[in-house]
């Protein structure tokens, strides 16, 4: 199977779950239901819950476990793009092909749609049957981490809102990437290996390979932002400029950027070599991550 008809296969499986794990529309509160889904459902390349599946899957962890911790990584991501396109934040307008939330449904709703969703994700957690107690728990914390503040998504936020109109030096700039893109996508990583059993060595190269992974997809987000259309991207291109925003490619100039980030990738394949197992489709997504148009 080949890199396309996998990331259809598993996003087809994501939303799915998704459908069976958010509140439906007609339930009350309507409005904020329809917003939740909205967003959720508008497309995306289901790119964190896929890495869960897929370094699951390596181990052997089934879709009763998986899919319930992957969707709710999805719910988080979606979250977070909703309130990065609010007029407070990025100020956007597209996303995902579609008007933001906010433009649709307005800013309160927009608001409380993000909080929903985060909320949802850990019911989503708390409810679902593992076979293993401990591990759930571990993987509980470990979303909490990724989506909180201290190197993690939030606190990524925090930094790329105070770095605008700042020039910022190489290191300031790869914390900020780590935090708001990296830690999320390591985290899709590490809970798919610690639900599928992974022992400490492995915990760890996987873990060396998401935080490569992560890393580049920012640096392919930043380069796409300058170099893709907004038709391609289904969200505003040109955007980090208007907003004089601190990125890789403003830093490092876009054949820098491209090189770091070609670079990035090919050391996350390099990561896989130390798992010991067939990783040819973590290499695979590595390698999509820098290649993507959208
Ligand atoms: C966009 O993420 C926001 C960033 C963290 C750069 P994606 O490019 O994964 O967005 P979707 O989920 O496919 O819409
Ligand atoms: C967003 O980074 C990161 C998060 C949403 C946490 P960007 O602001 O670059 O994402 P896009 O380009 O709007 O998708
Ligand atoms: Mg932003
Ligand atoms: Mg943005
Ligand atoms: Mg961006």
């Amino acid at each position: 199977m080949n890199i396309t008809e996998y990331f259809k296969e598993k996003a087809a499986l994501v939303d799915k779950w998704l459908d069976r794990l958010l509140p439906s529309e007609s339930e009350t509160p309507s409005i904020l239901h329809q917003a939740m889904r909205y967003s959720v459902f508008a497309g995306g390349k289901r790119l964190r819950p896929i890495l869960t599946i897929a370094t699951g899957e390596i181990f052997g962890a089934g879709e009763h476990e998986l899919l319930p911790a992957a969707c709710s990584l999805e719910m988080i991501h979606t979250y977070s793009l909703i309130h990065d396109d609010l007029p407070a934040m990025d100020n956007d307008d597209l996303r995902r092909g579609r008007s933001t939330n906010h433009v649709v449904y307005g800013e309160a709703m927009a608001i409380l749609a993000g909080d929903a969703l985060l909320t949802q994700a850990f019911r989503t957690l708390a409810d679902y049957q593992s076979t293993n107690a401990e591990n759930k728990v571990r993987v509980i914390s470990e979303i909490g981490k990724a989506a909180g503040t201290t190197r993690a998504l939030i606190g990524g936020q925090v930094l790329d809102i105070q770095s605008e109109g700042e020039i910022l030096t190489g290191h300031q700039l790869e914390e900020i990437h780590r935090a708001k893109t990296g830690a999320l996508i390591s985290c899709a990583v590490r809970i798919g290996a610690i639900i599928g059993g992974a022992n400490e060595n492995e915990l760890k190269a996987l873990t060396d390979y998401g935080e490569k992974a992560g890393l580049s997809f920012q640096v392919a987000d930043d380069l796409l932002d300058e170099t893709a259309t907004s038709e391609e991207l289904g969200k505003t291109a040109g955007k980090d400029a208007a907003k004089q925003k601190a990125t890789y490619t403003t830093h490092y100039g876009i054949d820098g950027a491209r090189k770091m980030a070609d670079r990035l990738s090919q050391e996350a394949i390099f990561a896989t070599g130390a798992i010991g197992r067939d990783a040819r489709i973590l290499q695979e997504i590595a390698r999509f991550i820098v290649e993507r148009r959208s």
